[in-house]
């Protein structure tokens, strides 16, 4: 989107606090994708950074959910964020409607955002297929109420996977054309995304050319967050690889997609580089590298996986940190929002 964008940034760098910001939606489990290209990044920046992590039910929406499963799907995701290790008394953890701000602000963004920069969004085409003018208008507007979510907490930062980077660029052109044509110069940051390493694009384990996603009919295409340690080693000893050795430099992944993904998993998993992981097994075959990579994989899920199963079982506790979530997430949205009113004009109730 970059390229499209009319805005160059200008006056003073923006101001205010550091602040990240994230969100899943609640669809049908998590994946190896979602935790290595997301959530193991949301666990590492509480470190530094104050974060708000939120579940998108409004996104989740725009495909039609089952509303009777909805707030289950939403209890799962949160599960999933505590049992990684995200922590709700030093971070913020809440479910997207809970803080209606954001639709509100989405609204606002519609005004700003340009049909054409919709149009070029490459996750639209690919949901909606050849039959785009029976899609939602919402699936459409997706990105603007993603803009809208970050934007609403003035988020410096987000953590998010590779195939999120379009929607990221959207966000900063809608920060930058609002200010501008509001002249309020840094009145919102142009969020940075944080995309780097190994866990940034997870792809399918039987196709390098697609990434892992839970809308792949087959299941064998990738790990679930609570797939046991028996069902990560089946699917791991059938990944798609090729009948020669690892090579010992990145180089030698060149060509090899399946591979590179697999040595790509096994650094994030294990938080070491690509190069480090070709050190130890380069000139090996993969009958020694898959059940390496099976058990450092069941070592990292598995206890996440116990965790989310008890987490989920007390279904009164996890309310409780939603609840207190969105009180939070709220304290920080409505004074910003009450900006944005008065900026764009809008009547003071
Ligand atoms: P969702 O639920 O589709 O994905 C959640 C996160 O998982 C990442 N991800 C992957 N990373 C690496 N490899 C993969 N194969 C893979 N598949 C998914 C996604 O990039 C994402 O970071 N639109 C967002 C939800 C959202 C959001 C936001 C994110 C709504 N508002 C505001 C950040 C800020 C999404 O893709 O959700």
């Amino acid at each position: 989107m970059t390229d499209a964008a009319p805005f160059e940034a200008k006056g003073a760098e923006y101001q205010g606090p550091q602040r990240v910001f994230s969100g899943m939606q609640p669809t049908n489990g998590l994946h190896l994708g979602n935790y290595l290209g997301a959530l193991q990044k949301f666990v590492a920046l509480q470190e530094t950074y104050e974060c708000i992590y939120c579940i998108v039910d409004l996104h989740a929406i725009t495909t039609g959910p089952d509303p009777k499963e909805l707030a289950n799907r939403c209890r799962e995701v949160a599960a999933a964020y505590v049992a990684a290790g995200v922590d709700p008394k030093r971070s913020t953890i809440f479910i997207q409607s809970a803080v209606r701000e954001h639709s509100e602000l989405a609204w606002i963004f519609n005004c700003v955002a340009r049909m054409g920069w919709l149009e070029r969004m490459t996750q639209f085409k690919d949901k909606s297929g050849k039959h785009a003018e029976r899609s939602s208008v919402g699936l459409f507007d997706y990105p603007v109420l993603q803009a809208a979510d970050i934007l609403l907490y003035k988020a410096t930062h987000v953590p998010v996977g590779e195939d999120q980077k379009q929607h990221l660029e959207l966000s900063r052109d809608i920060a930058q054309k609002f200010n501008t044509d509001h002249d309020a110069p840094n009145f919102f940051p142009l969020p940075e995304p944080l995309i780097q390493g190994p866990g940034a694009r997870i792809m399918s384990l039987r196709d390098g050319a697609k990434k892992m996603s839970k809308s792949d009919p087959s299941d064998m295409t990738r790990i679930n967050m609570t797939d046991d340690a028996d069902t990560i080693l089946q699917k791991i000893k059938k990944a798609t690889t090729d009948p020669n050795p690892l090579p010992d430099s990145k180089e030698g992944l060149a060509g090899r997609a399946e591979v590179e993904n697999l040595v790509g998993i096994f650094a994030a998993v294990t938080e070491r580089s690509v190069e480090q992981v070709l050190t130890e097994f380069g000139g090996k075959g993969f009958g020694a590298f898959k059940p390496a990579l099976a058990e450092a994989l069941a070592a990292k899920l598995s206890p996440i996986a116990a965790e989310m199963r008890r987490l989920t079982a007390d279904t009164a506790a996890l309310d409780a940190i939603l609840k207190d979530g969105a009180e939070k997430a709220r304290a920080v949205a409505q004074p910003i929002m009450a900006d944005v009113r008065d900026v764009v004009g809008l009547w003071r109730a």
